[in-house]
């Protein structure tokens, strides 16, 4: 009754933006993610009789309240969709990056839970089955079962069975390389829950955003296949802009964009003016991804350090998927 499993967080390269079902964790679009070693989360589920509800540690501090409600509210869904009955688990993770660092550490954070409490429970998902059961926790969690470069099917159907996460490439298949650009200013933020919802419901440019996935998706496979740098990076980071330009459309309108955030595009345009070839993407918080090629390292490196607002900068290499401890 006791299992231990180890995810690796993903960036998408075409980005999750809007949701066709809130509940079932359905999306408007298929996206596609590179898994990152540098962001893990090892997560131990134990289930004894006798608990009176779940528990939750993250990095050895107790949890309670929202945190400790959404790993309890994914225990619930798994009692219920596999017939477990009423018993409740103790769950402890580890997370190798600050959770507020906005760096996607739902994603690692469920794919572990998913995959340590259904093997705990000795039920033996195939990755389709995991992929589909992790969307549920959190979207793009669902392309964290898989190393490498993946993409996350929308599929058609109400029922959400068509809809999880494929591989792609998988993480030894091509050495590129991601920065995190941890910034000092932490602005409040709108959750990628409430981000989407607005835009969908209100943004004019939501449809043209639907509408640009398929050659956007299409065009960097073709670059992952033909291992095109350019060709993935100027599709990545475009793909970004679009997916940010529908949240100033949305009413009211936001932005998770900074004074710094901005610096940080600036400075990425500035270095590829001088040879250097590397990309940026953002998701639903201020901070920036940028990727970059093995040989650029040290150039991206200290130049991303240097930007003023710059907290940290954290490299990463393609990662593994989900493992068992
Ligand atoms: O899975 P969520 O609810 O954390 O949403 C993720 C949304 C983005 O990070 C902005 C895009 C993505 O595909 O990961």
């Amino acid at each position: 009754m006791k299992a231990t499993a180890k995810a690796h967080t993903n960036i998408a390269l075409i980005k999750y933006w809007g949701k066709r079902d809130e509940s079932l964790i359905l999306p408007m679009n298929n996206s596609l993610s590179l898994t990152l070693d540098g962001f893990h989360t090892t997560t131990t589920v134990e289930f004894q009789e006798g608990l009176e509800k779940d528990t939750f540690s993250l990095n050895s501090v107790g949890a309670e309240g929202v945190e400790l409600e959404r790993v309890s509210v994914f225990l619930d869904l798994i009692r219920s969709q596999y017939d477990i009955g009423p018993i409740h688990a103790q769950v402890q993770s580890t997370n190798t990056v600050p959770t507020a660092a906005g760096f996607a550490s739902s994603a690692s954070g469920f794919a572990a839970l998913a995959a340590a409490a259904t093997r705990a429970l000795g039920l033996e998902l195939d990755d389709t089955e995991l992929s589909r059961l992790t969307r549920q926790g959190s979207g793009s969690a669902c392309r964290s079962v898989y190393g490498g470069f993946v993409e996350w099917q929308m599929g058609e159907r109400a029922d959400g069975m068509d809809s999880y996460a494929v591989q792609v490439a998988p993480a030894n298949y091509w050495d590129v390389r991601m920065a995190g650009v941890v910034l000092s200013d932490k602005m409040k933020k709108v959750s990628s829950r409430e981000g989407m919802k607005r835009t969908v419901d209100t943004s004019p440019f939501y449809n043209a955003w639907v509408d640009s996935i398929a050659p956007d998706l299409a065009g960097i496979k073709d670059g992952i296949r033909e291992q095109n740098f350019e060709k993935v990076g100027e599709i990545a980071e475009a793909n970004c802009l679009k997916m940010h330009a529908t949240t100033l459309g949305a009413v009211p309108p936001f932005t998770y964009w900074l004074d710094s955030t901005m610096a940080v595009m600036q400075t990425v345009r500035s270095m590829r003016d001088a040879g250097v070839p590397a990309y940026f993407t953002i998701d639903a918080g201020p901070n920036v991804k940028v990727l970059y090629l093995p040989e650029n390292e040290e150039a991206v490196h200290t130049t991303l350090r240097n930007i003023p607002g710059v907290a940290d900068v954290i490299l990463s290499r393609t990662g593994q998927g989900i493992t068992y401890l």
